[in-house]
């Protein structure tokens, strides 16, 4: 039988003939009755990039020249990306990557004719419509639509219906917040589902308070970084965005618009801080608890051009300060030729004593060293993170693991490390050291797993594919990934990952490896049985599915045709 979802891909020629075989004309969604509901703000989404091609899912189109340019020079702006639906910072998730169905440039040449006159321009996975979000109204028409239609609310899935929340941009600052049914008031921002960090910063800044938030501009602060986990370079002393949270704004799969927070639907308060975004809801807003000043940080930044030599001495250098650095509550993104972190426990002196060795490496190395101290995270934000953006447009693979701190207490762990790296020449290395190492959290009170609460470095390796990767090239690259989570797996073994960041409804990253083995425990350890059981009882149809989240319907379900079979 024919899925109603499918049915709705009449318009595409790629499945033309397919749909023509099997006639369904009785439960077509309707577009125009859900445009109605939701107040004219139903959309149709294009590839970000179909102006600059000369064809649309098989159908000639002229070129737009001028439009085109202005995407060449802004494919790789994660600000232009973000202020678009069907944009995302890895653009894996515009295309279906099994059938290479895509319309992407060259992102190490977005000029790149090539990209546009060697494949065509497809949907790809970009939801084909799209509802600009701006009440909880919207949400409930979107999933109740959903639901007679089988139409999935997605933004990375064939046929889906995606969620817009870009325009849920409030953000407010209560001095003494009360949580719905609580007493206890707190320092609190409320935070709408489509603020990008760099707006909650602002305002923070604004308001001589500091929130605990991501590394880049464009991530958004209520999306799924809050229901994943949440790191940063201040969680190693101000925990994780899911320990600091106090109360989500959600509506769940059953069309029900609820508050979740430790006194009102307390068990979905649990399984949304960790158990992963679009999942057990659509988040519209959340509100976390602030620290009620700006707090000044040391920071220091080091680089220096590194040989394949000096990078392995300096990763020696780095594994056996971590634990150290990690008592004096550094954290920050460091890699075999420099580091950028920050602390606010120690004073300037404190801070230059901490960082001595790095120092004498790096200056024989004849590069650059600054140790300074600032008086605000914006600060810090404004001068370090934002030239030092997480790269978009280009197809990113990653293999993550928590590395805990067992780890780095014997040489025997230390050299493991450095023997990893060495046996994966070609992966990309990226170590976040952004684990809650010395945050007291309260036991049980969110569902990541608990690996990140002994973990003292968070790991990236992996690797890419390019706009005309063939199907056998990405397979590859992603055996490849596989293999760099294998390692990362024999070293640190009894640990966990951090899960995909899949929100779905706003521009995501994901920092895992989407082929993890036993995904379960990896993301969520001993939580996991728990999670299913309230994934179950607030979407007991299984509304809201996607890849390794928690409930996932797996590989055989339709959704996942899009992920190549990986062995
Ligand atoms: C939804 O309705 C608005 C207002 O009538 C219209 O401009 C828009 O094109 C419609 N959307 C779709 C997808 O038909
Ligand atoms: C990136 O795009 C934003 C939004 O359009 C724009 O304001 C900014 O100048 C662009 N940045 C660069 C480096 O082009
Ligand atoms: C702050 O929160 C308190 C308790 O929830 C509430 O009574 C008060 O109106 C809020 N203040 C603002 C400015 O929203
Ligand atoms: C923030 O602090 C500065 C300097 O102490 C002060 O001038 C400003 O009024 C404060 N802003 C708010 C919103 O409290
Ligand atoms: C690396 O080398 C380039 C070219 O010689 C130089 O411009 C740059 O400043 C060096 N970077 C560092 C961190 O020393
Ligand atoms: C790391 O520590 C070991 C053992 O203390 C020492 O032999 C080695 O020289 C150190 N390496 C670096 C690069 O600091
Ligand atoms: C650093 O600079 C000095 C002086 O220019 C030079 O002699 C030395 O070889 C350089 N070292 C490295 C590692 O580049
Ligand atoms: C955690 O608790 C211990 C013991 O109460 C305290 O000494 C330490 O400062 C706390 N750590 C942080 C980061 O608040
Ligand atoms: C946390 O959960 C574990 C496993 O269910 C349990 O053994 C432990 O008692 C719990 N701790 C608290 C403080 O509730
Ligand atoms: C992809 O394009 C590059 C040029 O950008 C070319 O060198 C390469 O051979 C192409 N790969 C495939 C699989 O066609
Ligand atoms: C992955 O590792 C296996 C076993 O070591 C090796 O045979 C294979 O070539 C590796 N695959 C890639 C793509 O690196």
């Amino acid at each position: 039988m024919l899925s109603l979802y499918q049915s709705c891909m009449l318009s595409y020629t790629v499945f033309l003939l397919f749909v023509s075989v099997v006639k369904t004309t009785e439960s077509a969604p309707n577009w125009n009755t859900l445009n109605e509901t939701v107040g004219g703000r139903l959309h149709k989404a294009k590839p970000f990039s179909s102006p600059c091609f000369p064809d649309f899912d098989g159908i000639s189109v002229p070129r737009n020249k001028a439009a085109c340019k202005i995407i060449e020079d802004n494919y790789l702006n994660a600000t232009y990306r973000s202020s678009q639906f069907g944009n995302f910072m890895n653009t894996q998730w515009e295309s279906c990557m099994s059938t290479s169905a895509q319309c992407t440039l060259d992102s190490s040449d977005p000029s790149d004719s090539l990209a546009w006159t060697e494949l065509p321009c497809d949907q790809g996975s970009i939801a084909p419509y799209y509802i600009d979000v701006q009440n909880y109204e919207d949400v409930q028409a979107a999933l109740a639509f959903s639901r007679t239609t089988e139409v999935p609310c997605r933004s990375s899935t064939i046929g889906s219906l995606g969620l817009w929340t870009r325009n849920l941009d409030k953000i407010s600052y209560n001095a003494s917040f009360v949580p719905v049914g609580g007493s206890q008031p707190f320092p609190a921002m409320t935070i709408g589902a489509g603020v990008p960090w760099v707006d909650a910063y602002s305002f923070a800044d604004a308001n001589n308070v500091t929130i605990v938030g991501g590394y880049s501009e464009t991530v958004g602060a209520s999306g799924g970084w809050i229901m994943g986990g949440g790191h940063s370079v201040l969680s190693p002393t101000l925990g994780l965005g899911v320990d600091r949270v106090l109360e989500y704004k959600l509506v769940t799969p059953d069309g029900e618009y609820r508050t979740a927070n430790a006194h009102t639907n307390s068990d979905l308060f649990w399984a949304l801080r960790g158990g992963g975004g679009g999942t057990f809801g659509v988040v519209l807003e959340s509100t976390s608890m602030v620290e009620p000043m700006a707090i000044p940080l040391q920071v220091a930044s080091v680089s220096f051009n590194s040989t394949t030599e000096t990078g392995l001495q300096f990763l020696r250098l780095l594994t056996n300060n971590s634990l150290q650095w990690a008592q004096e509550g550094w954290g920050g993104h460091l890699t075999s030729s420099g580091f950028i972190s920050v602390t606010p426990l120690l004073t300037l002196e404190e801070a230059q004593a901490s960082m001595q060795n790095a120092v004498d490496f790096v200056q024989t190395q004849n590069g650059t060293v600054v140790i300074e101290t600032l008086p605000s995270w914006f600060a810090f934000f404004a001068k370090y993170t934002i030239p030092a953006q997480t790269a978009v447009g280009s197809a990113d693979l990653a293999a993550s693991r928590l590395i805990p701190y067992s780890l780095f207490e014997t040489q025997e762990g230390r050299d493991s490390f450095i023997q990893l790296v060495t046996s994966l020449p070609g992966s990309f290395l990226e170590i976040d050291v952004v684990t809650p190492f010395l945050y007291n959290a309260t036991e049980n009170s969110t569902s990541v797993t608990p690996a990140w609460r002994n973990a003292v470095w968070h790991v990236l390796m992996g690797s890419e594919f390019v706009w005309n990767s063939t199907l056998a090239e990405k397979v590859a690259a992603f055996e490849f990934t596989n293999n760099c989570t294998a390692g990362l797996i024999s070293i640190a073994p009894n640990s966990g990952a951090y899960m995909c960041l899949t929100t779905h409804f706003f521009l995501f990253q994901n920092e895992a490896n989407v082929y993890e083995p036993n995904y379960e425990q990896s993301f969520w350890g001993g939580n996991y049985d728990r999670l299913l059981a309230i994934k179950h009882r607030y979407d007991p149809l299984g509304l809201l599915d996607c890849w390794k989240c928690v409930g996932w319907k797996g590989v055989d379900d339709s959704r996942s045709r899009c992920y190549p079979r990986v062995d």
